[in-house]
């Protein structure tokens, strides 16, 4: 079986992890403190904040710009649910606003209808490695004095023209063990505002700058040093990573046949966290596809709006029409730099093969929405 993600450890990764072991470097400490100078110069902003996860990245990053109780925050239900859930750890309240359905991404031109006077942010995914039209957000975004917090957790190194995600307000990246760098668990924060950075700190750990000295009710989201090592050595890796990633899509831009490839807005470097199609029968799709040993992955089968604990608050009734056809037509498959140019030939002929069985995602069903 292809799979659909397989975390690449090395050598390096071994020895930064041993030689944290035998240091006694087990919690946060000078590691981590690498990590965020090397990401955060990777990135292009002046402070990065290492957290235990992207989850927690978000959450810290919506405390930091003061969002809380009796706030609205406008993103996406087509996401993953800690984007939303990071949003209601707080306090506040997520309006959501449809994605576009060529890019998958938030939908600029519906933002500005949704924001209220309790709106106090605006929470962009970068969703499969593709920048959301991040200029455009952040015009309405200062004309309305909101934040934005991006959430970047699929988009390590992917930029809009010379200018990378996670560096527009503040960034949230998950470095979680199938993304494109990893850490294990952890997570990051990237930012240009030194007083975001700042609150950010001070809520990561407990509220405290002098020892036992609480200023605020903070949090535990501390990154410890022997998930940055692992960073350490897989930041390095990233670019070949994401240009392996671009070579193995564009041979699929290619040569894929009967189903819709993904779009990439002029200027975008798309780093590949998924390659995503949009396919007819997309269930029989997956399931031939594991038949013939290739694996993919749906992301995301239900909007957020429609998981349990979103209908519980009242979401479910809303309707986001370009959301609801993507999570019927799409899934993701191989991309992932481990792949041989054979693993790649594979996909493409079962691809084509699949697709040519259950024929071509009808021009009606495709625009539906
Ligand atoms: C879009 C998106 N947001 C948030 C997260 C949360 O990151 P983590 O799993 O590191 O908490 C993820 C990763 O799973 C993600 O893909």
């Amino acid at each position: 079986m292809i799979p659909i993600a397989r975390p690449q450890m090395g050598p390096e990764e071994k020895e930064l992890v041993w030689s944290a072991l035998e240091a006694g470097a087990l919690a946060q400490g000078a590691r981590v403190h690498e990590l965020e100078e090397r990401f955060a110069e990777f990135i292009g902003v002046p402070h990065a904040v290492a957290t235990s996860s992207g989850t927690t990245a978000l959450h810290l990053a919506l405390l930091a710009y003061g969002v809380g109780e009796g706030d609205e925050v406008v993103t996406v239900p087509f996401t993953f649910i800690a984007s939303a859930n990071s949003i209601l750890y707080t306090g506040a309240r997520p309006v959501f606003v449809d994605v576009e359905a060529d890019t998958f991404n938030i939908d600029a031109s519906l933002v500005e209808a949704a924001i209220t006077p309790r709106t106090k942010a605006i929470m962009p995914v970068s969703l499969y490695g593709q920048p959301a039209d991040l200029p455009a957000i952040s015009e309405i975004a200062e004309r309305h004095g909101l934040a934005i917090v991006e959430d970047a957790c699929q988009s390590h190194g992917a930029a809009i023209g010379d200018r990378r995600s996670g560096t527009w307000g503040a960034g949230t990246f998950s470095f979680y063990p199938t993304k494109n760098m990893t850490t294990g668990e952890g997570g990051m924060i990237t930012t240009a505002d030194a007083e975001v950075a700042d609150r950010a700190r001070l809520l990561r750990e407990h509220g405290m700058k002098v020892r036992y000295h609480h200023d605020v009710t903070g949090y535990n989201f501390r990154m410890s040093d022997i998930h940055a090592s692992i960073g350490l050595a897989q930041l390095p890796k990233l670019p070949s990573n994401n240009a392996r990633r671009r070579e193995i899509a564009a041979r699929y831009d290619a040569e894929l046949r009967g189903v819709i490839t993904p779009t990439v807005r002029p200027g975008v470097t798309h780093v590949y966290h998924q390659y995503t199609i949009r396919v007819n029968r997309r269930d029989d799709f997956v399931e031939r596809l594991r038949e013939r040993g290739v694996g993919s992955g749906v992301y995301y089968p239900i909007p957020v709006h429609r998981q349990t604990p979103f209908v519980a608050l009242g979401y479910g009734d809303l309707r986001f029409p370009v959301t609801d056809l993507l999570t019927e037509q799409v899934m993701s498959i191989p991309v992932h730099p481990a792949l041989t140019d054979g693993d790649v030939s594979t996909v493409v002929a079962v691809v084509n093969e699949t697709a040519a069985e259950l024929g071509p995602l009808a021009a009606e069903a495709a625009v539906r929405a």
